[in-house]
C-alpha cells in the first residue's frame, strides 16, 4: 500500500494517480483510491468513479475508486451509535448527552481508511495507491486507531462486562449490553489492525510538497508528526519543479523563472537534509489529466524505479520519551533521540531556532521541527550515542505564554 499525503493542492492526487497508472503498467494489478472527500481522483484519471472499483479505460490492470465515508457512517457505525445511545439513556444519561457521546471525531474519516484496508487485504490487488486528504486531516486520521482505543477504552472499561452485571435492569437489558460490548470490541480489533496496516513494512507513506519555503516548513512538522506516530514515511516527493533558464536568457519571464528557481533549489538543499529519499516532478506546462499525460509525470517522476519500492530511511527520523517527572511539573524531562548516520565520525553542531532544532553533521544542515511538548521547553544538554543525538530538554514556564 502507498499512500500520497501533504498540504493541500500540491498534487497529492495527480502523483497518486499518476503513480497507480505506471504501477498497473508495469504489470501489477492496481487500485487507486482516494479517502478525501474532495473527491478529485476522477478528474485526474478522467474517469467517472464510484464507491466500487471500476476499470480505468486506457490502463490495463488499474482500477480505481472513491470511499464513500458519508454510507460507510450510516452502516455499521450508525448501529453501533444507536446501540450506545440506547444504553447510555438506559443508564441515567440523558438523550442528547448520550447522543453527543457516541459522535467520535474523525470517524468517518477512519472507516474510509477501513474500507480500503480491507480492499488492500481482501482485494485482488498486487498494490492498492492511496490518495489521502490534505495533511492535518490525514495525521488526525493516521492517529485515530491508538486514540479511538484509549478513548473507548476510558469510556466503556475492560471490566465493562461486571459493570453490565451491576447497571442491567433485566435480560433482554443485560443481552444489550453483550452485544454492545462485542461491537465495541470488533471495532478496537479493527482499529488495532488498521494500525498494524499502516505502520508495516508493506505500506509506505509518501509525502508530496512543492519547492516553496512555507510548503516544506509544514512538511518537516508532517514528518515529525508521522515519526512520533510511529508511521514511516519512506520518501518526498517534490512536485512542480520549474526549468532553470540558460544564464544569457534576457527580458522579464527569464528573471522570474531565475528567481523562482534559485528558491527552489535552496529548498531543495533543505529537504535534502532530512534523511529521506527526495524525487522530483517537472511544473508541466498543462494541467496532467488523463492517461496520457499521467504516464508522461509518471515518467519523469519514477523513470525505471519500482515506485512500491522506496527503500525509505534506514533508522526511525526521531522520538520523544519523558525521562523523568510528570505533566509539566518543574522536575519534567524529555530526551529527543535523532538518528543522524555517520554523526560520529564528524564535527556536529546544534542550536534552537524558535520551535525547529538545527543540525549540522558533517557540513549537512538538517532542520527538525520540535514536537508540540518540546517547544515550551528548554534545552539542557545534548550527547552523542554512537550515531544517535539525544537532546535533553525542560519545561520552561517562560515560554508556556507563547
Ligand atoms: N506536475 C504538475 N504540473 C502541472 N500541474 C500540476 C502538477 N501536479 C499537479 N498539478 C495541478 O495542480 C492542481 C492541484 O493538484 P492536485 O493533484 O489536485 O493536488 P492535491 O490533491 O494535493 O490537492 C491540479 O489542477 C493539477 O492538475
Ligand atoms: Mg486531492
Amino acid at each position: 500500500m502507498v499512500l500520497f499525503t501533504g498540504k493541500g493542492g500540491v498534487g497529492k492526487t495527480t502523483l497518486a494517480a499518476a503513480t497507480a497508472a505506471h504501477l498497473a503498467r508495469s504489470g501489477r494489478k492496481t487500485l487507486a483510491v482516494s479517502t478525501d472527500p474532495a473527491h478529485s481522483l476522477g478528474d485526474a484519471l478522467e474517469a467517472d468513479l464510484r464507491h466500487e472499483p471500476v476499470e480505468v479505460e486506457g490502463v490495463d490492470g488499474l482500477s480505481a475508486a472513491h470511499v464513500d465515508a458519508r454510507a460507510l457512517l450510516d452502516g455499521t457505525w450508525g448501529r453501533l451509535r444507536e446501540h450506545l445511545a440506547t444504553i447510555l439513556a438506559g443508564a441515567g444519561v440523558d438523550e442528547l448527552v448520550a447522543d453527543e457521546l457516541t459522535v467520535l471525531p474523525g470517524v468517518e474519516e477512519l472507516l474510509a481508511l477501513a474500507a480500503v484496508r480491507r480492499a488492500a487485504q481482501f482485494g485482488p490487488w498486487d498494490v492498492v495507491v492511496v490518495d489521502c486528504g490534505p495533511t492535518a486531516e490525514t495525521l488526525r486520521l493516521l492517529a485515530l486507531p491508538e486514540a479511538l482505543s484509549g478513548y473507548l477504552e476510558r469510556l466503556f472499561p475492560a471490566h465493562r462486562r461486571a459493570v453490565r452485571g451491576l447497571l442491567a435492569r433485566d435480560r433482554a437489558d443485560a443481552r444489550r449490553w453483550d452485544r454492545t460490548a462485542e461491537a465495541l470490541d470488533d471495532l478496537v480489533d479493527e482499529l488495532a489492525g488498521l494500525r498494524a496496516l499502516l505502520a508495516s513494512p508493506q505500506t509506505g507513506i509518501r509525502l508530496v510538497l512543492t519547492p516553496e519555503r512555507v510548503v516544506a516548513a509544514e512538511t518537516r512538522r508532517t514528518l515529525t508528526a508521522l515519526a512520533l506516530l510511529g508511521l514511516r514515511v519512506d520518501g518526498l516527493v517534490v512536485n512542480r519543479m520549474v526549468p532553470v533558464p540558460p544564464a544569457d536568457a534576457a527580458g522579464e519571464a527569464a528573471r522570474w523563472l531565475r528567481d523562482r528557481a534559485t528558491e527552489q533549489a535552496a529548498v531543495l538543499a533543505d529537504v535534502a537534509g532530512l534523511g529521506l529519499p527526495v524525487r522530483t516532478a517537472g511544473h508541466a506546462a498543462a494541467e496532467p489529466t488523463g492517461v496520457g499525460a499521467l504516464f508522461e509525470l509518471a515518467a519523469d517522476l519514477w523513470g525505471d524505479d519500482d515506485p512500491a519500492a522506496e527503500p525509505g530511511p534506514a533508522a526511525p527520523l526521531l522520538a520523544v520519551h519523558r525521562t523523568a517527572g510528570t505533566g509539566r511539573s518543574a522536575d519534567a524531562e524529555f530526551e529527543l533521540a535523532l538518528h543522524l548516520p555517520g554523526a560520529s565520525a564528524a564535527p556536529l553542531d546544534l542550536a534552537r531556532i524558535g520551535d525547529e532544532l538545527a543540525v549540522t553533521v558533517a557540513g549537512v544542515r538538517r532542520l527538525v521541527a520540535l514536537p508540540a511538548v518540546l517547544r515550551r521547553c528548554t534545552v539542557t544538554r545534548a550527547r552523542l550515542e554512537g550515531d544517535d543525538l539525544r537532546v535533553a530538554f525542560r519545561p520552561d514556564p517562560a515560554l508556556w505564554l507563547r
